[in-house]
């Protein structure tokens, strides 16, 4: 069955972005030499899925229109389903499909471009909150760093409380956690 991951960055006090949708706190923190997590990450995930802001940072960031090629050295030829209401630029020679509606509807066609890989969900998290509400969030995988904002974009802006999380996994890569966890179905 294909699993459905929400693989993230965040603060200790919970947030993915600041209000300004900053991650420069993020790049802020040192970073290991050699550290595989996002790599090994990507190597068992068949597509990606983001909301509009999203993939307009990435855009705009990366400078992604000007440079595709940075994609495709990260994703290689993996599709992403950009969730949006707006029209907005494609990445030159990435499969991008741009969806609107309810997350369920979708259901179908990621799983079979997932194939037997993961679907990764990178947020924001109303989006994933919206994918857990109609039963599509098996794992969360959240990379802690030690970053206070005090506001910003929350990493899961849902109630979802101790009996259908399980800790799976913890490491210590430098100054971030990696945390894993399973999620169960909400019983209805
Ligand atoms: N720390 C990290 O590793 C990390 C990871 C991921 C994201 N981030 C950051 O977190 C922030 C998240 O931003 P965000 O909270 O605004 O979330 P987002 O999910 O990236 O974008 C939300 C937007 O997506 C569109 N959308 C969402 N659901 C939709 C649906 N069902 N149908 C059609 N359109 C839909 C809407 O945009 P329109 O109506 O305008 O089209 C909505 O305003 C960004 O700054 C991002 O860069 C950080």
């Amino acid at each position: 069955m294909t699993e459905f991951t929400y693989f993230t960055a965040c603060t200790i006090d919970g947030f993915i972005a600041d209000t300004d949708n900053s991650l420069q706190w993020l790049f802020d923190v040192p970073v290991v030499e050699n550290d595989s997590a996002i790599p090994d990450f990507i190597d068992g995930i068949g597509v990606l899925v983001m909301g509009a802001t999203t993939y307009t940072w990435m855009l705009e960031h990366e400078q992604l229109l000007e440079h595709p090629d940075k994609w495709r050295d990260w994703y290689r030829d993996r599709p992403a389903w950009v969730f949006t209401h707006r029209e907005l630029p494609s990445i030159p020679g990435v499969d991008i499909r741009f969806v609107s509606g309810e997350v369920a509807d979708h259901f179908d066609a990621l799983r079979e471009a997932a194939g037997t890989r993961k679907v990764w969900l990178l947020g924001g998290g109303e989006l994933v909150g919206a994918f857990d509400d109609a039963g599509a969030l098996d794992e969360i995988c959240l990379g802690m760093v030690p970053v206070a904002l005090g506001g910003g974009a929350q990493v899961l802006p849902r109630r979802i409380t101790s009996e259908r999380l399980t800790l799976v996994d913890v490491q210590q890569v430098g100054q971030r956690v990696d945390l894993r966890y399973k999620v169960a179905r909400a019983v209805s």
